[in-house]
């Protein structure tokens, strides 16, 4: 890890949470300064454990969940609860998730947890929901209304065409470019139930979303996409101070629109280039400021990660942690109504684009 030891980090993040590395007055405003529902949350997400035979499982994913397991033991302050954004398995598999699970169970703290494509298809969620419960769901914690979706769903006529078994429908989901497959979506019972959901809680009360995908539009070729993403968007918009974070994208990607935010989370298990890496064109890709540094593939955990979030605004601050590569916060910028990389968002200090590669 570049130029700070983890402990270093860690001490370092926490003393400035402790201190508030946003402006004074906008903790102030937000829930006042040393208020005790200031909080913090830990997040882990995309570690696809992938089964081999037996009690055998790929190491180097395996290897990012324990890693994340550790080091989340170790923040201090400790964070509230975890999230666990999804794509715990690989082909959702019943050993997958199970062997996830028992990685994860190594957590102290409660546990969220959102439904990935991965843990999904093999069949329409069934062994997860048994193990984990609902998969969408709503909780207040501390002034906060977090609400988890189910993003990754799709077209009944794909879901339920008539597949030799659900592996060979999970393998048409699971490739990142596979023109077989299907638009990601939350569909219309869940819209439903988000806008009852909703309909509960006051305008000024912080929301932050939960998902898989992103509830915006970056780029269809790789499912980095929701089908009905403006709709949910639209649930949204009565609310002052919403944020959406999601997986499924393993790289560090952010943006607003309107009066949401959009922070995406990295995976422990391998990271995604940049879709505009590719050069597939035309694609309606968000503006994606900071690329990140590319892997070094000779590295099995670089551009990897982790992150724990700060909600003393009532927005979120992501705070990355990226074994091997510089770690990094996106904050959200009340001055500016969007989220910035603390570090590089100056056109000067940022990392060089993967165009010129
Ligand atoms: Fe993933
Ligand atoms: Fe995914």
């Amino acid at each position: 890890m570049s130029g700070m030891n983890r402990r270093d980090f860690l001490k370092k993040a926490s003393v400035l949470a402790a201190a508030g590395t946003l402006p004074i007055s906008l903790v102030e405003l937000a829930f006042g300064k040393g208020d005790p529902r200031n909080f913090t949350f830990a997040f882990i997400s995309d570690s696809h454990i992938t089964h081999i035979k037996g009690r055998e499982f790929v190491r180097n994913w395996d290897r990012g969940l324990i890693r994340a397991v550790a080091e989340t033991n170790l923040l201090d302050p400790k964070p509230d609860f975890i999230v666990y954004g999804g794509d715990i398995a690989q082909l959702g598999k019943p050993e997958e998730i199970d062997h996830g699970l028992e990685l994860l169970s190594g957590l102290r703290g409660k546990v969220h947890f959102v439904m990935g494509e991965h843990d999904y298809y093999v069949d329409l969620g069934d062994y997860w929901r048994k193990q984990l419960g609902p998969d969408h769901y709503s909780f207040d914690h501390k002034g906060v209304h977090f609400v988890v979706l189910n993003s990754i769903l799709t077209h009944d006529e794909w879901m339920h065409r008539d597949w030799p078994d659900g592996m060979a429908r999970m393998k048409e989901m699971a490739r990142l470019d596979n023109p077989n497959g299907s638009p990601f979506m939350v569909g219309e019972a869940q819209r439903k139930w988000l806008a009852g959901d909703l309909a509960k809680v006051s305008h000024d009360t912080p929301v932050v979303v939960f998902s898989h995908s992103p509830l915006q539009k970056i780029y269809k070729g790789w499912n980095f996409w929701t089908e009905d993403a403006e709709q949910v968007q639209a649930l949204l918009k009565p609310f002052r101070k919403v944020t959406v974070i999601y997986g499924h994208v393993h790289q560090i990607q952010y943006n607003q629109i309107g009066n949401i935010s959009f922070h995406s989370v990295m995976a422990t298990a391998w990271p995604w280039p940049y879709p505009s890496t590719y050069r597939q064109a035309p694609s309606h890709l968000a503006k994606l400021t900071v690329p990140m540094n590319r892997a070094d593939p000779f590295f099995e955990r670089d551009a990897t990660g982790w992150q724990w979030i700060d909600v003393h605004s009532g927005h979120v601050d992501l705070h990355y942690f990226l074994p091997n590569n510089t770690n990094r916060t996106v904050a959200f910028d009340e001055q500016l109504g969007h989220p910035v990389d603390t570090r590089y968002q100056d056109p000067a200090k940022r990392i060089p684009p993967q165009e010129h590669y």
